[in-house]
């Protein structure tokens, strides 16, 4: 059994699956960390047309995703460990902890489900958020769907669960990563490429002043 199922709700199936197919996310699918799920909300769309918007009650430009196909499409695959992430602008901005909330890190190995919706168009019928356990934000700019934003949600929670990167098992990343979050400038070979050259002293061999080195040239990162 997967430690995370994710389910994606799109109207453009055809936009995440390369992502998910490739590299890292395709392994850890493949080892079965993972499992990737897609429900078409055409599917779940109204009238001859498959209508999943509509035009905002007030006016106003632009259409909105209507709550009939949502609430079918969610409730078509929601379990009771199921939980919904709504990828939008105005949700709470994306970050490592909260990657490493939804990933479990610190939980039980009990297997989740994510249910993520991708909203199109100008937005959505306010009344699909009594469905979401997560709005989640990816920053301070407006994307034209929910497709980006729910790659990098999974590509995030997915490193995270153990056995996905190299081996490495995601205690050991957490405590290399823990703390201040801190990371240093690291090289590999050739040790001088067009003149620019690898620090002489991560070429000693000498660990204690690579470790001095390391420490003093440290930055934060996300992690
Ligand atoms: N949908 C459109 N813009 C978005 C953003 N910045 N974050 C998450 N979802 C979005």
């Amino acid at each position: 059994m997967p430690k995370i199922k994710f389910t994606i709700i799109t109207l453009f199936r055809e936009a995440l699956e390369p992502y998910l197919n490739t590299s890292m996310m395709w392994k850890a699918k493949e080892k079965g960390i993972v499992e990737f799920d897609f429900v078409n909300l055409r599917d779940f769309g109204l009238g001859p047309h498959k209508s999943v918007d509509d035009t905002p009650y007030g006016g106003g430009d632009g259409m909105l995703l209507r709550c009939e196909p949502v609430f079918a499409a969610i409730e078509s695959v929601k379990m009771e460990n199921s939980k919904v992430i709504l990828p939008t602008p105005v949700g709470q901005t994306w970050n490592q902890e909260l990657a490493r909330e939804l990933a479990g890190v610190e939980a039980s190995s009990v297997a989740q489900h994510y249910i993520i919706l991708c909203p199109h168009y100008e937005g959505y019928d306010e009344r699909i958020l009594s469905l979401v356990d997560y709005k989640i934000s990816l920053g301070h700019y407006v994307l034209t769907g929910g497709e980006l934003p729910a790659l990098i949600i999974i590509d995030s929670i997915t490193r995270l669960l153990p056995g996905v990167l190299g081996g490495e098992t995601s205690a050991e990343i957490e405590s290399f990563s823990d703390g201040d979050n801190l990371e240093y400038p690291q090289y590999t070979k050739p040790a001088d490429f067009r003149g620019m050259k690898v620090p002489d002293v991560l070429l000693s061999g000498n660990h204690g002043e690579i470790a001095k080195w390391r420490k003093e040239h440290e930055t934060r990162s996300a992690d």
